[in-house]
C-alpha cells in the first residue's frame, strides 16, 4: 500500500504539473489578445469596426481584421479607412509574429512606439494617412524582414535615421508630406544600390541637402527640387 500510496502521489503531481503546463499554455496564447484588446481600449472607434474584439475568447484568431497562422499568434492587423483616432500603445511590440500592421487612412495621433522595432518579423507597416506627430523611431531598423515602409501623410518630425540604411530588403520607402528636417542619410540612399530599394519618396518635407540619384536600376528617388538662395 505504501507503494501504491507512492504511485498516487507520483500521478497527483504529475496531473497538477500537466495542468500548470496547461495553464501556462492559455496564458501565453492569451496575451497577443490582450494587446489588442488594450489598443481598442486606447482607440475611438466610432464606426464600431472593433466590435468583435472579444477578450473572452479564448484568443484573437476570430476577431475581425485579425489574422493568424496555424498557431494562433497574430500575423496581420487590417484597420484601413476605419475612422479610428486614438494612438498606438507600445504593447503593440509584442505581437512577435506580426507580418502586417495596415493601419493607414485613419486619424491615428501620438508617436511611432519604439517597441514596433521589437516586430521582428514584419513585413510591411502601413501607418500612412493618419496624423502621427514625433520622430520615425531608429529602431525600426531592427526589423530586418521590412519590406514596405509607408509613413507618409503624417506629421512626423525629425530627420531621417541613418540607421534605416540596414535595412537591406526595403523595397519602398514612403516618407513623403511630413515635416521631416535634415537630409537623407547616406547609408538610407545607398540602399538603392546594394540593397532592394526600388522607391524613396521623401517629397514635402523640410530636408535639406542633395540625395540626388544618378537612377541606379531601376530606383525611383522622389524628392523636392533644391532650395537656391541668394
Ligand atoms: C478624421 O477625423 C475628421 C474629423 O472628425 C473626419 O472628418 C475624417 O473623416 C476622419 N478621417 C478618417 C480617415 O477617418
Ligand atoms: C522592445 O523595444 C523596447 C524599445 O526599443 C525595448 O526597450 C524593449 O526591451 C523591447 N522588449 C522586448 C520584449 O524585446
Amino acid at each position: 500500500s505504501g507503494l501504491l500510496q507512492a504511485m498516487a502521489t507520483q500521478s497527483g503531481a504529475a496531473l497538477l504539473l500537466a495542468g500548470l503546463l496547461a495553464l501556462a499554455t492559455i496564458a501565453s496564447s492569451n496575451t497577443e489578445g490582450d494587446i489588442l484588446y488594450m489598443q481598442r481600449q486606447a482607440w475611438r472607434d466610432p464606426n464600431n469596426v472593433l466590435r468583435s474584439w472579444d477578450p473572452t475568447l479564448f484568443n484573437p484568431c476570430t476577431w475581425l481584421h485579425v489574422t493568424c497562422n496555424s498557431d494562433n499568434s497574430v500575423t496581420r492587423v487590417d484597420l484601413v479607412d476605419a475612422g479610428i483616432s486614438g494612438t498606438l500603445i507600445p504593447e503593440l511590440g509584442g505581437l512577435k509574429n506580426l507580418q502586417y500592421l495596415e493601419l493607414f487612412t485613419n486619424n491615428i495621433s501620438g508617436s511611432i512606439p519604439t517597441t514596433l522595432g521589437n516586430l521582428t518579423s514584419l513585413v510591411t507597416l502601413d501607418l500612412y494617412d493618419n496624423l502621427l506627430t514625433g520622430a520615425i523611431p531608429a529602431s525600426l531598423a531592427n526589423i530586418r524582414t521590412l519590406r514596405f515602409l509607408r509613413l507618409y501623410r503624417n506629421k512626423l518630425s525629425g530627420g531621417i535615421p541613418a540607421r534605416l540604411g540596414r535595412l537591406m530588403k526595403l523595397v519602398k520607402l514612403n516618407l513623403e508630406d511630413n515635416m521631416l528636417t535634415g537630409t537623407v542619410p547616406l547609408e538610407v540612399l545607398s540602399l538603392l544600390l546594394v540593397g532592394d530599394l526600388a522607391e524613396l519618396n521623401v517629397a514635402n518635407n523640410n530636408l535639406a541637402g542633395t540625395g540626388q540619384s544618378s537612377e541606379p536600376r531601376m530606383a525611383v528617388v522622389i524628392q523636392d527640387a533644391l532650395k537656391t538662395t541668394g
